[in-house]
């Protein structure tokens, strides 16, 4: 059975605390989400925002893991509350915390709306693995996505190759058309 999706007003920001924002939101109103929220890392940050150089910053620390799961877990309740039956949802973290958000994710949407782990590959270490360090690089973050329905949607979204990939990879051409194809098992 199909739930009915409420429609709400897409021109609106809504400021404050996610938890009592979305506290004001009915069930199952949003398409998709994608949450970059603290990490669990153990810092504080402040960053220069924009042209005005605004100082904005928040604060990532937490007295353990557990308080951390326990600071998002009810924030995550309530965006599995508003999220579509044909939503998704993207929660974006890293080593620190990423496992312990896995399980958390399971307990709330279920382990069988589970999608994917997607990691976010950087090009370098970012000096985390510099010399005398007692560890590999730590190279990525991840992004788990969840979908509560079987009918979620989804685009792959494709480019064409460059020309010479084609040329490379698809060297024969079929005459009657010209379409490029390759000889394969
Ligand atoms: C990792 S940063 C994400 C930054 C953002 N994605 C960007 O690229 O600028 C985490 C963000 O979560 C925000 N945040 C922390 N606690 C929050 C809460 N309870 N409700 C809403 N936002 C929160 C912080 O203010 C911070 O901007």
């Amino acid at each position: 059975m199909t739930r009915r999706s409420a429609l709400i007003d897409t021109r609106v920001i809504y400021c404050g605390d996610c938890l009592d924002q979305l506290a004001a939101l009915p069930n199952h109103c949003v398409d998709l989400i994608y949450i970059d929220p603290p990490f669990n890392s153990n810092r504080n940050y402040e960053v220069f925002w924009g042209e005005t150089k605004e100082k904005r910053s928040f604060e990532d620390r937490h007295a353990s893991t557990q308080a951390y799961i326990e600071f998002m877990r009810p924030r995550c309740v309530q965006l599995a509350r508003v999220l579509k039956e044909t939503g998704s949802f993207y929660y974006h973290c890293d080593w620190h915390a990423s496992h312990y958000v896995k399980v958390m994710l399971d307990q709330i949407f279920g382990e069988n709306s589970f999608v994917n782990e997607i990691i976010w590959k950087r090009q370098s270490a970012h000096s985390d693995a510099k010399q005398g360090s007692k560890h590999l690089g730590r190279v990525h973050d991840t992004i788990l996505l969840y979908a509560p329905g079987e009918d979620y949607y989804f685009k792959h979204l494709y480019k064409p190759y460059e020309d010479e990939y084609l040329e490379k990879f698809y060297r024969h051409v079929e005459p009657e058309t010209g379409r490029r194809y390759q000889l394969g098992d």
